[in-house]
């Protein structure tokens, strides 16, 4: 069946395991389901949207796939707020006015452009500011679109998007219709913070990245982190999983585990064990109850 889609080109991965091999290359160490999904998004060409708790890795995770497939990566940010003229492209309006002045100024002088030819030249490609999405869509080089929080924009525009994504075209009025000529990957995250719309979700490929086991993060500790050691990097990630497990009102993610990695490291220390750790709870933890409580809990087993 021929959705009109333009073509998806060939693979790039061999298989899982290259797609694993060569993330952990460019420093991101992946479980089987992420790579298990970087992996069928390529070969189905299909949109990932990457779910799960702060500071997990879903942005780096786009980023690490551009940088591993040698692809530009062009993100869209997203906020309350976002709309069209931020996400696909507006009109240079300031521009557009210089132009229709210099024009105004030529008349005078009895050999200015008519309105129709004004008209055609401000609503041509020189007066387009392309955003994000249209910049992924008419990209003639290798690119890795990232919708970046995606949770956080209105309906209207999460409408916007599936249409993007559905047919990777724009149709802008006054130019016609811009195709992509080729399928970028494309990877959508969410903290969750609101559901997003059942289309948009079956439009997608579906990952969901949670806090690493003990081994993979004390790998991404060692591979993060130049200097530390192994047995340092052991005990934090020890302490991190440890201190996950209570009940606190933000649990430490990824990056607050390697802040905390980094902080020991330039202090000198060598080793850490529970009691050492509560000194410099506060890199890990952000909330001065949950410092409490770990450092209690961190306490009872020292
Ligand atoms: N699997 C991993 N391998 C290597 N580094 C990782 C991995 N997971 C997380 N990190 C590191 O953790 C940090 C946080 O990652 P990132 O910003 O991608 O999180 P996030 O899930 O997008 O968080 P947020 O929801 O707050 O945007 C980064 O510095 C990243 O390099
Ligand atoms: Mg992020």
């Amino acid at each position: 069946m021929n959705l009109g889609l333009p073509d998806s080109g060939p693979p790039r991965f061999e298989s899982l395991d290259a797609v694993r091999g060569g993330l952990a290359q460019v420093g991101y160490l992946a479980d089987d389901s992420i790579s298990g999904v970087v992996y069928l998004a390529d070969r189905l060409s299909k949109p990932v949207l990457v779910e799960g708790p702060a500071g997990t890795g879903k942005t780096q995770l786009a980023k690490s796939v551009a940088e591993l497939t040698g692809a530009r990566l062009i993100r869209l940010q997203c906020y309350e707020g976002l709309d069209e003229s931020k996400a696909l492209y507006e009109w240079n309006y300031r521009k557009q006015l210089l132009r229709i002045q210099a024009g105004e100024h030529g008349k005078q002088e009895q050999e200015g452009p008519s309105w129709a030819e004004l008209e055609e030249d401000i609503f041509s490609e020189d007066f387009l500011l392309a955003r994000p999405l249209l910049e992924a869509i008419r990209a003639t080089d290798p690119v890795v679109l990232l919708v970046d929080e995606v949770d956080r924009v209105e309906l209207e525009t999460e409408a916007l998007l599936l249409e993007i994504l559905s047919e990777y075209q724009v149709s802008i009025p006054e130019l016609g219709t811009v195709r992509a000529t080729q399928l970028p990957m494309v990877f959508l995250t969410s903290n969750n913070t609101r559901e997003l719309s059942e289309a948009l979700k079956r439009r997608c490929l579906y990952l969901h990245v949670d806090y690493p086991d003990l081994d993979r993060e004390r790998e991404i500790v060692r591979s993060r982190v130049p200097g530390i050691s192994e047995e340092l990097a052991d005990q934090v990630a020890r302490i991190v999983r440890s201190l996950r497990t209570l009940e606190l009102r933000k649990a430490p993610s990824v990056s607050e585990t390697l802040d905390w990695a980094r902080t020991l490291v330039i202090l000198g220390v060598e080793t850490i064990d529970a009691a050492g750790a509560r000194d410099t709870l506060h890199v890990l933890l952000k909330y001065q109850g949950d410092i409490e409580r770990a450092a209690k809990e961190l306490l009872s087993v020292s």
